[in-house]
């Protein structure tokens, strides 16, 4: 008689605060059977690394959907892997949107419910110390704070506009480009988000732009407080890519960043996305 023995998933952790690397075949990633699993130790350690995996698109597509609801780009989108590259070249227009993405951010901070998590895979790095992608947990980071901070930040409301991430990188926007943005919205937030697990989590990044009930000077000074905080050492992973990686982050508990490339590098990287399952809350 044989025994099935039902297939694990190996894993060995980065660092004790975030990360970690998953070291099972592409057959035993695409069977479907390790999904949950794998789920879970996204939620325990913010991201996950396939080191050269090398999935197909075809294969990324497949993947992404033994972990939940595989989300389109946009409304209406046929299942496809999104190119991610800042040269105009590759991208066209979103090229210029994407730089706010140099600096920590969540995505999906205008949406009623953010996307679960983002799958990256590296097509083409570019040159080595440059291009790596920067995550930062902010369960943890909320975890590890003082607990009076804890309680004095308790109920404070955000204010987040993608018009606020522009600032990032043009300082003196044209006022048409600023419209623009500003036309996307403005959303209030909880700074803390309470998830349905019990745990909790830091709403900041790029988009964060005022707290409710401070003047300007306060809500700066708290909000990089806080980046700075959860970006320390101990919360962050800088993921240095090489060709065939597949990295996965829960976007509802971390922050990330790409880091400076050079735009004529080739970089290249593909996207998925699962659907979010929460509300900010
Ligand atoms: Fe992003």
């Amino acid at each position: 008689m044989t025994v099935g023995t039902k297939t694990q998933v190996k894993h060995e952790a980065i660092k004790p605060m975030i990360g970690s690397r998953i070291l099972n075949s592409k057959d035993e990633l695409l069977s479907g059977d390790l999904g949950d699993e794998i789920r879970e130790l996204l939620e325990q350690n913010g991201v996950l690394v396939f080191p050269e995996i090398n999935f197909t698109d075809a294969e990324q597509i497949a993947f992404t959907k033994t972990l939940g609801t595989y989300a389109p780009e946009r409304q209406g989108d046929d299942e496809e892997v999104t190119k991610i590259s800042i040269d105009p070249k590759v991208s066209g227009p979103t090229a210029e949107y994407l730089r706010g993405s140099l600096y920590w951010h969540i995505d999906g901070t205008m949406q009623e419910v953010p996307i679960l998590a983002s799958i990256l895979a590296c097509k083409k790095p570019s040159p080595k110390g440059t291009g790596n992608t920067g995550f930062s947990n902010t369960y943890a980071a909320y975890e590890g704070l003082p607990q009076e901070e804890k309680d004095r930040i308790a109920d404070l409301k955000v204010r987040h506009g993608i018009w606020a991430s522009l600032f990032f990188y043009r300082p003196e926007p044209p006022l048409d480009m600023l419209k623009a943005m500003q036309a996307i919205g403005d959303k209030e937030l909880p700074l803390v988000w309470s998830h349905e697990s019990g745990r909790k989590s830091l709403v900041i990044g790029n988009t964060a732009h005022t707290v409710v009930g401070m003047d300007v000077m306060e809500s700066r000074l708290l909000l990089n407080e806080l980046r700075e905080w959860a970006t320390k050492e101990d919360y962050t992973y800088t993921h240095e890519w090489t060709a065939g990686d597949l990295v996965i982050w829960d976007n509802t508990g971390t922050m990330h960043r790409a880091e400076h490339y050079d735009v004529e590098s080739g970089r290249l990287m593909v996207r998925t996305k699962l659907q979010g399952e929460e509300p900010f809350a």
